[in-house]
């Protein structure tokens, strides 16, 4: 396979994933289930964010997957964190979600609204196909990523 078709499979899977689990949140699985799903929609936006880092405009399905794959996991965060599923909740063996999640949950919302709306921004990116525009978009988001982390996210073990 191409490198590049590899990478749009890959992004694939974290797309429908990451599409059932927004769009039907009840599906979502409790526990440390829930916490691999995050995980992995997280991880697909990750990795979605290295190939666009390296986008020359000459593939933009792959681009759109990617930028989809990012957006989706915007959507994600809105229910992947629901009372209980941080560290000590019922079936959580292992996270790196902090407390502060829940107890200013006003400022993580803030934080996933930055992040769905630069997503934004690099979705009209991809659509121009303009690598400069996409370029600037994907300081942005992860720079929204970076803000949450710094205050929600706990080091790795
Ligand atoms: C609103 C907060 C928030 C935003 C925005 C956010 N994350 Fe995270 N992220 C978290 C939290 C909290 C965890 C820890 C989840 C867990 O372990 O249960 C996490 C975990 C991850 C992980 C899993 C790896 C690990 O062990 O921690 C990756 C990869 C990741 N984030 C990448 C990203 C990327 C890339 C973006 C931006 C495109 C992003 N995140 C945006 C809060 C956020």
């Amino acid at each position: 396979m191409k490198r590049s078709h590899w990478i749009l499979a890959a992004l694939t899977v974290g797309v429908t994933l990451a599409g059932v689990t927004t769009s039907r949140g009840e599906d979502l699985p409790s526990g440390q289930g829930l916490v691999d799903v995050r995980v992995k929609g997280l991880k697909a936006a990750g990795g979605a964010m290295q190939f666009l880092s390296q986008y020359d405009g000459s593939d933009q399905a792959t681009a759109a997957a990617a930028a989809k794959a990012i957006d989706d996991a915007a959507s994600g965060l809105t229910v992947w964190f629901p009372e209980g599923s941080g560290p000590g909740g019922p079936g959580i063996e292992k996270t790196r979600a902090k407390p502060e999640i829940w107890a200013d949950n006003a400022d993580f919302n803030a934080k996933i609204k930055a992040f769905d709306d630069a997503s934004g921004v690099l979705t009209n990116a991809v659509a121009a196909n303009d690598p400069a525009a996409i370029k600037v978009a994907l300081g942005d988001v992860g720079k929204s990523c970076k803000a949450c982390h710094e205050v929600y996210r706990g080091p790795e073990e």
